[in-house]
């Protein structure tokens, strides 16, 4: 077999260029398919995007018991429900500072969260910690044929929100 020649200014012969050349090209390719999906997963266009809102079922009202806030989801977002005076309010349970989901404490009766020890009263203020100045956000809740009822607040109420809570809460978890 015929010895092939090293290029003198490269030290490669010229098979070997075209292996590792072939080899990085489809190196670049992988990487620029895996990054574009990476980058299209978190930050997907916004005609892929599927807006969320309105009156979504969440709960036999019989589950929610007075006093308590019973854990739910709303296109995703994880939400609390809570039943005061017989009348049922929902929160969001993603804490507005960094996201960590929030629980009730039903001694308490306030909603901490686990991350920061910021923690919200029962109308979802916060009382202390890092999410101040962000309320836990409201959701719109109502009972109707025994199931709890729930819906995004207006989005003049999203404005007073961090960018990332915005997104979140509009396209759903
Ligand atoms: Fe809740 Fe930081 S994520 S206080």
């Amino acid at each position: 077999m015929e010895k092939e020649e090293l290029d003198p200014e490269t030290k490669y012969t010229r098979r070997r260029f075209f292996v590792l050349g072939a080899m990085a090209a489809s190196g670049a390719a992988l990487a620029g398919i895996v990054g574009g999906g990476l980058l299209a997963y978190f930050f997907p266009p916004k005609r892929f995007r599927k807006k969320i809102g309105g009156w979504q079922k969440v709960k036999p009202a019989g589950e929610c018991p007075e006093g308590q806030a019973v854990a739910s989801v709303y296109f995703g977002i994880p939400i609390l429900v809570l039943r005061e005076g017989g009348k049922v309010k929902a929160f969001s349970a993603v804490c507005p500072h960094l996201g960590c989901i929030v629980k009730w404490d039903a001694e308490r009766k306030n909603f901490p969260c686990p991350c920061h020890d910021s923690f919200f009263n029962a109308q979802g203020l916060v009382q202390k910690g890092p999410a101040r100045p962000y309320n836990l956000m409201p959701f719109e809740a109502k009972e109707e044929e025994g199931m709890v009822l729930v819906s995004l607040p207006a989005p003049e109420k999203l404005k007073a929100y961090p960018s990332w809570f915005r997104f979140a809460m509009q396209y759903g978890g």
